[in-house]
């Protein structure tokens, strides 16, 4: 898609926060000493992680530099779930003063939890990243990313509050009532699911409302992958900046990393914080800076329940900063591990298919993947909606012909394409779940 993207203004270096303004020797010298800290702090108080470290024979005297870090063992979801509930805090029970849990798709939920400190920095990384997204103290924050368990509603709440703005803590749900709060408060600022965003869009329109006279300048999107076609659309609809947030609730919660305004070319780490690697997913290698690989974290200044290697299961790779110089960048994600479809030998992320639907007039970005095994080869089917204006019958033939070919010259995938009625792909009001999987199991 040829478009240029346009970008918003840089905060006044000013506002920093001085260790965005760090050079690279300041930070890499902070880095370690906090490093050091979290290994011997789990060391002491974590027994899960001590007998971890004692398998592999390592000790938290043995990091010299950072590169040491690659001789301790990684954490997965795993360690996570053999500890259920507290086996991995660092701190007594009693000065946990909040626990936050992802579902998962499986059995037990995965617990964490935040001591008063912790819960003082994951505001302070929030509120960098709402004003990297382009926010200032005392414009208004409408927070429709759910409020619970899930890390999104709170995590962006408490980051508002604390960069100076005035909340509006809706959280997801009733579509109606959102456009409704949009329209009578005159939020500057929306912080919500991509994909929730679409469904938003889709009422401002059935009530006749048009969404780019919305008081909404900034969209703060993240808790699942998204394309920059998406990004444009976003854009092009509400006439506001659309920039990506990225976290995970094993690591704090969102504002891990996120995007400035004024470059929009992948996130900054908050690498004060959390220290990342991309390591191959297979070896465990860690690659060097500018591979493709597994993106992996050590939190610097966690308390309750500092993480060391945890394996996120998402592939981008590190590039040097930009709009913070010394923090290095994610490109935006492209997938989850866990999400990649392998049909007939190619390796496909739903985020290929999204770009390709967006590059196609007449469709629009509600979709999802079906995946059926016949024999034994793996068929997709992608089922996506008609635009409105699309919808007849002999349009939608075509546009099917056409993606169909698009993904086969583009991806490499044969696959069947159904274009369905406008609203007939069920709308999350949280993650967009994109893949059904009738494969038979095992
Ligand atoms: O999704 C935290 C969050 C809330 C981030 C709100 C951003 C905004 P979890 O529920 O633990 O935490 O899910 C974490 O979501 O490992 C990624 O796979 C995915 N994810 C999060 N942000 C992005 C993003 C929250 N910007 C998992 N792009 C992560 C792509 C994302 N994937």
């Amino acid at each position: 898609m040829s478009r240029t993207p346009k970008f918003g203004p840089a905060p006044d270096p000013a506002l920093l926060d001085p260790m965005e303004r760090a050079s690279v020797d300041e930070l890499r010298a902070v880095q370690l000493e906090r490093l050091r800290a979290t290994l011997r702090r789990v060391w002491d108080h974590v027994p899960h992680y001590r007998a971890k470290f004692e398998a592999a024979g390592v000790h938290p005297d043995d990091l010299k530099s950072l590169a040491d870090l690659a001789k301790f063992p990684f954490t997965t979801k795993d360690d996570l779930r053999a500890t259920y509930p507290f086996g991995l805090f660092a701190v007594p029970r009693e000065q946990v003063i909040r626990l936050h849990a992802s579902s998962g798709t499986t059995g037990k939920p995965t617990v964490v939890g935040y001591t008063r400190a912790d819960i003082d920095t994951w505001s302070e990384v929030v509120a960098r990243s709402i004003r990297a997204s382009g926010g200032r103290p005392g414009m208004i924050v409408h927070v429709a990313y759910g409020y619970g368990l899930f890390t999104g509603g709170l995590g962006a709440h408490y980051g508002a509050e604390r960069l100076g703005c005035t909340v509006v803590p809706v959280s997801g749900g009733m579509t109606e009532r959102q456009v409704l709060l949009i329209e009578d408060l005159k939020p500057d600022i929306i912080m919500v699911t991509p994909s929730y965003m679409l469904a938003i869009l889709d009422e401002f329109r059935r009530q006749g409302k048009d969404p780019r006279a919305s008081s909404l300048k900034i969209g703060i999107f993240g808790a699942e992958p998204w394309t920059d076609a998406m990004r444009f659309e976003i854009e092009d609809n509400f006439d506001m900046h659309a920039v990506d947030i990225y976290g995970l609730s094993e690591v704090i919660g969102p504002g891990v990393a996120n995007e400035c305004v004024e470059t929009k070319d992948g996130l900054h780490v908050w690498e004060d914080h959390f220290y990342p690697e991309i390591v191959d997913p297979q070896t465990g290698e860690v690659l060097p800076e500018g591979s493709f690989g597994e993106l992996v974290f050590t939190t610097l200044t966690k308390e309750a329940m500092p993480v060391v290697r945890y394996r996120t299961r998402d592939l981008t790779r590190l590039l040097p900063g930009t709009a913070r110089p010394s923090m290095r960048r994610i490109q935006k994600i492209t997938g989850r591990s866990d999400d990649m479809l392998i049909i007939r030998g190619v390796n496909l992320f739903p985020s290929q298919i999204e770009e390709q639907i967006l590059a196609t007039d007449g469709l629009a970005p509600h979709y999802e993947l079906k995946v059926t095994r016949e024999g034994r080869l793996d068929q997709l089917t992608v089922r996506v909606e008609a635009t409105p204006e699309a919808a007849a019958h002999e349009a939608r033939l075509i546009l099917a012909e056409r993606l169909q070919h698009h993904i086969k010259s583009v991806i490499g995938v044969t696959c069947t394409v159904e274009v369905v009625d406008p609203g007939a792909i069920e709308r999350s009001i949280g993650k967009a779940k994109r893949i059904v999987d009738l494969r038979p199991k095992g």
